[in-house]
């Protein structure tokens, strides 16, 4: 059945349906909350709500991933449980009314295909078409900008992960066939074309290490920390993105060892990412193999947000015919790496990393090939093949 079906079965009407992409980020990882530069696209994995509007101020919203059915009313928001999916939805509908837009009633069915909880952002997706689905239904329009930063203050202050706009930018804006190279500060970006010979390959771990969340806010905290014992020499900086490697270097002294680390990676990230997009512009496989290379050591040595199933993915990876680059994606402990594979290379790659995996972890891994895809949108439902979902 599809999902406009299903909606019509629950909620006895008809619905509009609307898609928001989870992502893979290339390379630029725990730098969005430092003011820094990231280079994701989004992936052919949506999330899709289909929405009707009510009468009253009620948002009654059923997942059918989670089975199961939350309810809020517009005027007196508040959150569910915590950890609960329902932040998600909810959230959203509270930061867009905060940020002054009255809402509709709605009712809301959600279902998707991207992985949850695999690094993927399927919250990010969740919240982004959540958000599109309201201001539509609410004949309500804010720019793709806006809507990613109020859906980035839901996860925020609604939902208490204190992640970067990376995730929510990137479910607005991204494109076919192409990356997103995203300064965190200002929010310029500009599309990176995906050469097609080069395949997004996204190896899922099928682990999700518990200390996942609490470790997220406390690499924030660190990274926080190392800004403000900086800034006692360095008054001019804002944020790590402002720290060059030298003044780092030269001011180590100051710092506890572990936030120097942390500090070491985020500097050298951004520096990655930088030289990650002359080394696309150009074509030039052999550094974009470095730098991912090197981001994913930095990542598990500095920053310590890897694991032994994610450092073994990408070595098994790393040394398959045909391999770009590999590396983690995301936030860590668990999910997901990105891997660019030239495009005749995939099968032999999907197969023998499977096995590889398999023997050493006794886990099959999912391995997903997805080319760059586009952001959030109304899905035509009478013009398209919408009826496979
Ligand atoms: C999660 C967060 C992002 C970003 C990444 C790490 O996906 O949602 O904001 O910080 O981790 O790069």
């Amino acid at each position: 059945m599809q999902l406009l079906e299903r909606f019509r079965a629950r909620f006895a009407a008809p619905a509009a349906i609307y898609g928001a992409p989870g992502r893979v980020n290339l390379i630029g990882e725990h730098t969005d909350y430092n003011d820094g530069f990231v280079l994701p696209a989004a992936i052919e994995f949506y999330c899709w709500v289909a929405c009707a509007p009510r009468t009253d101020r009620k948002l009654v919203i059923h997942s059918e991933n989670f089975s199961e059915t939350v309810e809020g009313n517009l005027d007196s928001l508040s959150a569910a449980r915590k950890n609960h999916w329902g932040n998600y939805p909810l959230g959203v509908a509270w930061a867009l009314q905060n940020s002054g837009k009255r809402l509709n009633g709605a009712n809301l069915l959600i279902g998707g295909e991207v992985p949850l909880g695999s690094g993927l952002s399927s919250s990010a997706a969740l919240e982004v078409a959540v958000g599109f689905a309201l201001l539509h239904q609410s004949g309500l329009h804010v720019d793709r900008t806006e809507l990613a930063r109020l859906c980035q203050k839901a996860e925020n202050e609604f939902v208490g992960a204190h992640v970067g706009i990376m995730d929510q930018f990137v479910a607005c804006h991204g494109r076919p066939s192409h990356a997103l190279l995203l300064d965190c500060r200002s929010l310029e970006h500009k599309l990176v074309k995906l050469p097609p010979v080069i395949q997004l390959v996204i190896c899922n771990t099928m682990v999700k290490h518990e200390l996942a969340s609490g470790e997220y806010n406390r690499r924030r905290a660190e990274c926080e920390e190392g800004v403000r014992t900086l800034r006692r020499v360095l008054p001019e900086i804002q944020a790590l993105r402002d720290v060059t490697l030298g003044r780092l270097e030269e001011h180590r002294a100051l710092l506890d060892a572990t936030v120097y680390r942390r500090c070491h990676h985020v500097i050298t990230e951004n520096n990655r990412v930088k030289s990650a997009m002359r080394a696309f512009e150009c074509g030039d496989n052999r550094a974009l193999r470095t730098l991912m290379r090197e981001s994913h050591r930095s990542l598990r040595d500095d920053y310590e947000v890897s694991c032994k199933e994610l450092d073994l993915m990408v070595e098994i990876a790393s040394a398959q015919p045909g391999v770009i680059g590999a590396r983690m994606t995301g936030g860590g402990f668990g999910g997901c790496t990105v891997n660019l594979v030239e495009a005749t290379a995939v099968e032999a790659f999907k197969q023998n990393v499977a096995t590889r995996y398999l023997a050493k972890i006794g886990l099959s891994p999912e391995i997903y090939v997805s080319p760059a895809a586009a952001g959030v949108r109304q899905i035509d439902v009478s013009s398209s093949n919408f009826g496979q979902r």
